[in-house]
């Protein structure tokens, strides 16, 4: 590649350090916002702008350092990146995709607006129109969204009409979205690539198994276990979604399949995602290698996967908040086709994402059970200080 541009950044979690990692292979310089000096893309940028990535300044700063921008996280200021953009600066994902993405309620708005299924909803402002509209669609049970700043499920809230017997139970009192629950048989994510010349190539469907009891996401699973018919819907709709976005970059698109076998689109994620970390292992590029090649303007690659895989989440446990290591690595090393990811995460915290596993098998039982065994073993414990130290 002649005249390497250097990348800019927003956000150093654990996604800007894994894009990070594949940006060194090509000896691609990154440059980094985030507030915390110790965040984990931190350790492998050449540099790091320490500021807030819902604050200005910072965010000009990177623009004047950087040649291409993206960001890692949708919570951030956006308006001067919509500034740079007309100033002709080059932003991938666009931060007018951003724009619809940041809102869940414009989001939603746009996949009714381009006839993209999406779960049926009302936009709410105040308490007093929650009971009205749950009253108008007849809905016994319902998903309340805030419309702004939710991740990870903070900011979803399952509830029941008789919930709103009181007005105490209303959970959020910003702007926020009513849905009606869909009776989910599966929910996959797809991530769709695109390039800057509109050439398209996505990843094997991707679905997450949950445990029914705390509705968690216990293991993400690739390829998903669906009929070729109604994956070839998913990626019709997965596709119309991003082309309708004019989108260039890669986006998760999180779909539900309903158990009456219809596909809804639930949200879009403009950069890599969870569901994407086992193409590090299990895919020919992984999807952090494919926005590198999207920002550099080189060929998509190959998106097939290579062997069935299966990721899971290492969280920080319930139990504390501190200092930690990771058990049972010993042992969990020890079965072929495991591969430890740890985000350098300075503290644990209950949930918190501090890394994953990536599983392969030579099918999906395989890995599945492969996936038991370490889920088995691994555990994040808290590391205590040594006595008289
Ligand atoms: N309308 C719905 N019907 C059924 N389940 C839903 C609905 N909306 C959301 N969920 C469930 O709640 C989860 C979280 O919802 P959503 O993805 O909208 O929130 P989020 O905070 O952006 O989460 P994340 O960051 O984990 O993607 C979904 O993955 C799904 O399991
Ligand atoms: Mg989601």
């Amino acid at each position: 590649m002649k005249n390497n541009p250097v990348i800019g950044i927003i956000g150093g979690g654990q996604l800007g350090r894994m894009f990070i990692e594949e940006a060194l292979r090509y000896n691609i310089e990154c440059i980094i916002v985030d507030a915390d000096k110790d965040c984990p893309a931190s350790g492998i940028a050449s540099h790091q702008i320490v500021g807030s990535i819902s604050e200005e300044a910072p965010i000009l700063r990177l623009g004047e350092k950087a040649d291409i921008l993206t960001y890692e996280i949708e919570h951030i200021y956006n308006q001067p990146l919509l500034e740079l953009e007309k100033q002709g600066k080059k932003l991938i994902p666009s931060p007018r995709v951003l724009q619809i993405i940041q809102d869940k309620g414009l989001q939603k708005d746009f996949y009714s607006h381009h006839k993209i299924p999406t779960a049926p909803y009302v936009l709410v402002n105040k308490p007093d129109e929650w009971k009205l509209a749950v009253e108008k669609y007849k809905w016994k049970k319902f998903v309340a969204k805030s419309r702004k700043e939710g991740y990870d499920g903070r900011g979803v809230q399952f509830m029941s009409s008789n919930d709103l017997k009181s007005d105490k139970n209303i959970p959020f009192r910003e702007p926020s979205i009513l849905e009606a629950l869909i009776d989910c048989r599966k929910e996959i994510s797809i991530i769709v690539c695109r390039d800057q010349k509109g050439n398209i190539k996505m990843f094997p469907p991707v679905e997450m198994e949950f445990d029914p009891k705390a509705n968690l996401v216990t293991m993400l699973i690739c390829p998903a276990q669906i009929s070729a018919s109604l994956l070839k819907k998913a990626e019709g709709i997965a596709v119309k979604v991003v082309k309708a976005m004019n989108g260039t970059g890669i986006f998760a698109v999180e779909m539900f399949l309903s158990k009456i076998n219809r596909w809804y689109v639930n949200e879009v994620a403009p950069r890599p995602h969870n569901s994407g970390h086992h193409t590090i292992e299990a895919c020919y590029t992984s999807q952090f290698e494919q926005l590198l090649r999207i920002l550099l303007d080189l060929p998509l690659g190959s998106t097939e996967l290579i062997r069935p895989a299966v990721m899971i989440n290492i969280l920080g446990s319930k139990e504390f908040t501190g200092s930690y290591y990771l058990h049972g690595c010993n042992e969990a090393l020890k079965i072929p086709g495991v591969y430890i990811h740890l985000y350098g995460k300075k503290e644990s915290r209950p949930m918190r994402k501090l890394g994953h596993i990536t599983i392969l098998g030579k099918n999906i039982r395989e890995a599945k059970r492969k996936a038991n065994q370490v889920k088995r073993k691994i555990s994040v414990q808290e590391l205590k200080p040594v006595k008289g130290v």
